[in-house]
Parts: structure tokens; sequence; C-alpha cells
């Protein structure tokens, strides 16, 4: 539990960096963060590089009792480079040149480009990979951020066809994988195969899910080269990239097996402004953020990496944490005050070992100028630095205390990056959008106070009594051995709509949902898809009564009309005329004490939360019921309760053995909590 900045020493006067490292340090600031866009400040000339400034800077920093991150500057090659390799620069999905004059202006797959990246990567872990200071690396900074994975330049053009050859063997494979015959689209040669871009209608379900899983698969390759040069160089130093919040073009799990730690970029305010929820909750938390939003991406990427045996976690940090308001959202509000402390203290209750906060001081020109630092533009503290330095002595007090265990969480969400994808190629219905179906079953799992581990369905799922799929949409035999080894132990595992309705190439199952009909003991018949705004209700059986009461549960955006087998009871049919009476929910049980409750519909958030309320005190979870925007999170050190709104309030945390607990508005509170 540590907290840290991100700093650039570059943008300002040498004179002032050894008075700013002892200011950090004196604020309780343990860890700093340099580097990452300053390749024309490092290598002004091809091959001339300039160390003296840096090697000053570490040297000041590490005197002042800092650790640093050093990054990689590969976001942002400099203008003799893009020069002399006119190519690297991406071309999007319109065919448009991208051009030099902000960041990230490169194409992943150009061999040119990843060469120039491996030997920046090198020259800098020549000089500083065995610095004392140096404690860990940045590889480059947010990959993807502004839309720059999925790209159609030629190098990403030459290498599809080589990818594919890699995945499918044989053209034949490819043409029945991608059922080309439809629409007279059949190849003869890999190298006729061009990609997926810029056809008049959509193109293949299939060729556009390869496509997602081949940009992101450069990406991992691009990167591994950076990886190679730095570890060899830099022993004992850990190696992380910045990931950001629910982003999907890239698998940050496959990126994950490349690195030691994982860590994220918070901007909830910003992540609030450009998310979907409702206009209501929008203007509720505009100061503070929406805790499930941040806490999500905080439990998706702890879980991205696999922890090693007897470890509830993984290292997990967030990289940069918005310390006051940013520049880039549609609206940029001012964070209430105790917002930034509040973040910190949730991002540490979910298991960060360090909080960044981006930046130091404000920008006083270029892109990022009205963007907040901990000090203002004329160097004097912003609010954000008082509320770091008040996060940094709750840190210290709570040290003192003892140590900080970790913790699995009680429940599991299986998310795959392949059915965010997925979701994207074919919503079907307006309202279906990557994410937010995760989201929904989330906020139910945390509204009963539940901690959730968002782990892929291949993970060690032992010991969690409850897991919660929302939709795993592709379906093959790996994912039903991987789900049925926890039904086998006795848990249960909740399938939401749409699932296993593809094969893994995005053919549909001739009878959803494919190899994991024995699990589910339904089929999936017909499917709706429902209008924005329109919403239909399940009427509960009798054989459900148990489980969830006397009540209907409402859904929106998608029904399956579900086909149970002999042996499935059923627990809830549609009311919606239309098809009136189908099987909405249905429960089968397994050998080991498992059952499998399918829920063909969308719940809304009150429906998840029904249904999950029923089935976590069936598996012996005890819950709460809590207010929106007040949370409780148990991953990491003293549980830790959250309070997002702006007026005080009470919780009773009797059913989980504790007291009754009041959090002023935006604040937090360390509550007692039995074992
Ligand atoms: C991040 C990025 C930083 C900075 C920041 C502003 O996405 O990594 O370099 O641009 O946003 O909020």
């Amino acid at each position: 539990m540590e907290l840290g900045v991100c700093y650039y020493p570059e943008h300002w006067p040498q004179e002032t960096w050894e008075p700013d490292a002892r200011r950090m340090k004196d604020i309780g600031l343990t860890w700093v963060r340099i580097g990452e866009f300053a390749w024309s400040v490092i290598e002004g000339e091809p091959g001339r590089y300039t160390w003296d400034w840096l090697d000053r800077a570490v040297d000041t920093l590490g005197a002042a009792g800092l650790r640093v991150v050093l990054c990689t500057p590969t976001a942002t090659p400099p203008k003799w480079l893009v020069q002399s390799l006119p190519d690297m620069l991406p071309v999007g999905r319109d065919g448009k040149v991208r051009g030099f004059g902000s960041r990230r202006h490169y194409d992943f797959a150009h061999e040119g480009y990843r060469d120039a990246s491996a030997a920046i990567a090198a020259a800098m872990a020549e000089r500083f990979g065995r610095h004392e200071a140096v404690r860990a690396w940045q590889i480059d900074n947010e990959y993807g951020c502004h839309d720059t994975v999925r790209q159609a330049g030629p190098a990403t053009r030459a290498a599809w066809p080589r990818w594919l050859v890699a995945r499918y063997g044989s053209i034949d494979a490819l043409n029945e994988a991608w059922w080309t015959t439809f629409w007279s689209q059949s190849y003869r040669r890999f190298e006729d195969i061009e990609l997926p871009v810029g056809t008049v209608t959509d193109a293949a379900p299939g060729a556009l899910l390869d496509y997602a899983r081949f940009t992101s698969r450069l990406v991992v390759e691009y990167h591994q080269r950076q990886v190679d040069e730095i570890r060899p160089r830099s022993p004992g130093r850990s190696i992380t990239h910045n990931d950001m919040a629910f982003f999907d073009d890239l698998d940050a799990r496959a990126l994950g097996e490349t690195l030691d730690a994982i860590t994220w970029d918070n901007y909830p305010l910003g992540m609030l402004e450009q998310s979907p929820l409702p206009e209501r909750v929008k203007t509720r938390f505009a100061r503070t953020g929406h805790p499930d939003l941040i806490a999500f991406n905080h439990d998706l990427y702890r879980g991205a990496l696999a922890p090693k045996a007897g470890e509830p976690h993984v290292p997990f940090w967030v990289m940069e944490q918005q310390p006051g308001p940013v520049n880039w959202a549609p609206t940029n509000p001012l964070p209430a005050t105790g917002a930034v402390r509040l973040w910190t203290h949730q991002a540490i209750a979910h298991g960060a070992e360090v909080v960044s906060y981006f930046r130091w001081r404000a920008a006083v020109g270029a892109q990022e100028h009205l963007h907040a630092g901990l000090l203002r533009h004329d160097g004097t503290p912003d609010q954000g630095l008082h509320e770091a330095e008040h996060a940094a002595r709750d840190l210290a007090e709570a040290a003192a205390k003892g140590p900080h265990p970790r913790r699995r969480g009680q429940a599991a969400l299986l998310l795959r990056y392949d059915d965010l994808w997925a979701s994207a190629i074919e919503p079907h219905a307006a309202g279906w959008r990557p994410w937010a179906v995760w989201l929904e079953a989330y906020t139910a799992l945390r509204t009963l106070g539940l901690d959730v581990d968002v782990v892929p369905p291949a993970r060690d799922l032992s010991g969690y009594g409850l897991l919660v799929a929302p939709s795993l949409m592709l379906a093959d035999e790996a994912l039903a051995a991987a789900l049925r080894a926890p039904l086998a132990a006795g848990a249960t595992l909740v399938l939401g709509p749409r699932t296993g309705a593809y094969r893994s190439d995005m053919r549909v199952h001739e009878r959803a949902p494919g190899p994991l009909a024995d699990l589910t003991g339904t089929r999936t018949g017909r499917i709706d898809a429902l209008r924005p705004g329109s919403v239909g209700a399940i009427s509960l059986h009798s054989a459900s009564a148990r489980t969830l009461g006397d009540t209907e549960l409402t859904y929106h955006t998608w029904a399956d009309l579900l086909e149970p087998e002999r042996g499935t009871e059923v627990w809830g049919r549609y009311a919606t005329p239309a098809y009136a009476d189908q099987v909405a929910l249905t429960c089968r049980h397994h050998e080991g004490g498992g059952r499998c409750v399918t829920v063909g519909a969308w719940l809304d958030a009150p429906g998840w939360g029904r249904l999950l309320a029923g089935l976590a005190a069936e598996a012996g979870l005890q819950t709460l019921a809590l207010p929106e925007g007040v949370r409780l999170s148990r991953s990491a050190g003293r549980p830790c309760l959250q309070n997002f709104t702006d007026v005080p309030v009470r919780v009773d945390l009797a059913p989980l053995g504790g007291q009754v607990v009041s959090v002023g508005p935006v604040d937090v509170a360390w509550v007692e909590l039995p074992a």
C-alpha cells in the first residue's frame, strides 16, 4: 500500500527537480513514474542518445528516497523516425493515414518500428536496468488509446494472411469456419484475404472476430520485443503496462502473460461521462464517479494475471489516478472534496499495492494544459495534493496496525474478451452493449456486499461458491470442461442470455448452448431482441419459491426462450404476451451438489439482485443490501466501507457479524468484521 506520482522532469527546469522530489517524499509518496513520452529528448537525432538529463533525474529522485518506474517512450515516436519510416504511421479502418502531431502514431505490425522500439528499450535498459532507484518498467503507454489497436495499414494487411495460415492451416478450414459459400466469399489462397474493413456491408462475423483476435495479438507481439530487451538487462525489476478502463480491443490477459505486475489508469469522472449509464446516475455521481464502474476495473485487472499457487492475487497497481479534473471527457467537472482520497482507499481495498497520481504538476502548454495535477500550474498545491497527503497518513496509520492481508472474492464473475468481441460484432439488439451485461450483474453482486473476482473460466475456480457468467457467448468443449469442475465441486453457476449461442469461430451452434447443454439441461429455442426502452416480466414458478420468494423479475433487451429437458427445474416463465408461458429461468442439479441456473433474459439490476441474493444465501454467503453509492470492499487490508454519495450514511453490518457504522459523505470507514 504505497502512493506514487507520474512526473515529467523533461518539462521543467532542472533546478526544480530536487525540491519537487523532496516535496513528493514529504507528502508521503514513495514511487515516481517517468519517461513515457520522452523519446525526442533522449534521442534527438537517430542513434545519438542524450542521457545526462535522465541520469540526473533518476539520481535526484533516487537520492530523495523515491523508487522509479521507468517507461519506454514508444507511444511517441519522434518526427525524425516517422520521416525515415513513413509507412509506420497508423492507418484507420477508414483507410486514412493518421499523422504525426499527437501520440500513438505507429502501426503495431511494422517491422521497422518494432526494431526501433526494441532498440530504444534496449538502450534504456542498458543504461538504467541496474540503477538502484529503478525498480520497475512500464512498456509504452496505454496500448490502444485513441482507437489504435484495430488498424488497416500496409504492415497490418501483410501480417493478416500469415496469422490466418497459423490459425487455420488450410484454406478449406478457413472457408468452413467463416462459411464463405454464403455471398460467394470463398477464398482460394490465404494471400487473397483482405482485412474485413471497408466492405460494402457487414463482413462475415467469423472474419471480424478473427480480426479482433489478430489485432490484439499484434500488440502483444510488438510489446514482447521490448520485454525481451529489458528482462536480461534489468534483473529483479518488474515489468508492467498501464491498461485502460473498459477497454476491450486488447486482451489484457494475453498481455498479462508477459508481465510481472498489472496496472490500469483510473479516471473515475472521465469514465462516468463516457459511460452509457443513465443521465440520472451521471448527474448524481458527477463529482465522485460511480463506485461500480471503478471497482469493476479494479477487479478485472487484478484478475488479469493468474496468481501463483497459494497467492490470492497478483501484484496490481493503479498507475494513473485522477487527481482533479481531466481535460478529455465531454464535460470535466471538479471532483468532490474527498474524492481523490476516496478513490485511493477504494483501490487499495480492491488489492492495489500502489496508487500513483497523474500527474505531479499541471502542464502549462500543449494538449493537456487543462488537466489537473497534484500541483497547480504555478506549483502551489491543488486539492488533490492535500488528499493524497491525507491518504498517505491513513496508510501509515494502517501499516502501524499490522499486516495487510489479501483475499479472494466470495464470488467470481466469468468474463472473456472473445465474448466481448462477439457482443460488439453482433449486438442484434440496439441496447446490447459489450461490458454492460457484465456490469449489471457485477453491480448486483456488489450491492450484496460481495467481493468479486473477474476472471476467465479457464482459471482455477475452486473455492467460489457462486459463479456468475452473464454471457459466455462462444462455447466449445474446453469451456464445458472448465465449468463442469466447479459444478462437480458443489458450486452454483449462473449463466445468462446468449450463453453458448456461437461456436468459437462465431458460426452459430445448431442447438445452443452447444457443448454446454449437459450443464444447463436446457436448450435455447427462439430469441427475442427487444427495442430499447421496452421491458418484460418473468413470473416465478413454485420450484424457485424457496430461493427467490414470491416475486416477478423484469428484463430488457434480450430474451432466450428456453427449452428444458426432463429433470431440469423450471423456475420462471415469460409473462410477455408474444411468448407468454415460455420458459425463462431453469435450474439443473448436478452430482456433487452443484447447480446450474440459466436465465435466458437480460435481467435489470433489481432482477439480478433478487436472483443473486437468493442464490448467494443458499450458497452460504452472507450478504447485505447496500444503498446505491455505498460499497464494502474486503479484497485487501481492513474491510473498507465507501460512501460515494453526498450525504452521511449508516450501514448495519450485523448480517456479516459487524456493527452499525456511519460514514460521512465522500468518505471511507474501516470496519471490523469476523474473518
Ligand atoms: C491517460 C494517459 C496519460 C494522460 C492521461 C490524461 O489516458 O495515459 O498520458 O493523457 O490519460 O488523463
